[in-house]
């Protein structure tokens, strides 16, 4: 049997049937507004706080302050892991775009983490010339991070609608060893929100797609139920 990494999302671990596979790189893709950020940073809360497992959060956007301001909503202190030194929240704007590598590495060698986030790959891919080059990179991540013993989240950036496919440059899917889509779609009049595990190397998981909310205490996944299709 592999081993497991329990989230920490309520209902996630459920649909996985039983977490996410230790040393494996997922995606989490998703259109605007799905809440691609609080999933990836309800994952690094719950490791610092359920599992005692320091966490790296690698930001390319969105800055650590604001990130940090909005889970503070859902009641998440990331300040003070960060002050004990059990968590790294980085921003950097690839320019240099070899640097990541050492970025990670260092960060993760700092604090002996096991729960990295990568937010998002699709920011990183529009300093390369290729997705062909996305494809190696996102590759070569995942070889240094299962090296390092980490359990790693890359976050995607998906278009609404059908046929747009699941990803921003159409490789991301391919070389991580699990997916998962975070739907967030107009249904009628109103928008609605559901998720799906889209594949997981090595392991049996749910095919349905479920719905999942955004409550006080983040997100919450709903695994006994079924949701329906926004399209
Ligand atoms: N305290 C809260 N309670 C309920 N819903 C919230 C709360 N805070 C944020 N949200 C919802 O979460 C959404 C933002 O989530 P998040 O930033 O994780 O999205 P994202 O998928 O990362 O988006 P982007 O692609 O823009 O980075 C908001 O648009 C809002 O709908
Ligand atoms: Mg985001």
């Amino acid at each position: 049997m592999e081993e497991r990494i329990k989230t920490g999302i309520p209902g996630l671990d459920e649909i996985t049937n039983g977490g996410f596979i230790k040393n494996q790189l997922i995606l989490i893709s998703g259109t605007s507004g799905a809440g691609k950020t609080i999933m990836s940073t309800q994952y690094i809360y719950a490791g610092l706080t359920q599992f005692k497992e320091n966490g790296v959060y690698l930001s390319f956007e969105e800055q650590p302050e604001s990130i940090k301001a909005n889970v503070a909503t859902f009641g998440w202190d990331l300040d003070t892991p960060q002050n004990d030194g059990r968590f790294n929240f980085i921003k950097y704007d690839p320019y240099h775009v070899e640097d990541v590598f050492d970025i990670i590495s260092n960060s993760v060698r700092d604090i002996k983490a096991k729960r990295v986030v990568i937010d998002s790959i699709s920011a990183l891919g529009l300093y390369l010339r290729d997705p062909v080059e996305l494809r190696r990179m996102i590759f070569n991540l995942s070889m240094i991070l299962r090296k390092l013993d980490c359990t790693t989240i890359i976050v995607s950036e998906m278009l609404p609608g059908e046929n747009k496919g699941i990803s921003r440059y159409g490789v991301e899917e391919f070389v991580a060893d699990s997916v998962v889509v975070l739907y967030y779609e107009r249904f009628q009049s109103a928008f609605t929100r559901s998720i799906q595990i889209w594949k997981s190397r090595g392991s049996d998981h749910s095919l349905k797609l479920h719905p999942y909310k955004i409550t006080s205490e983040g997100i919450k996944v709903y695994p006994d139920e079924e949701a329906f299709a926004g399209m």
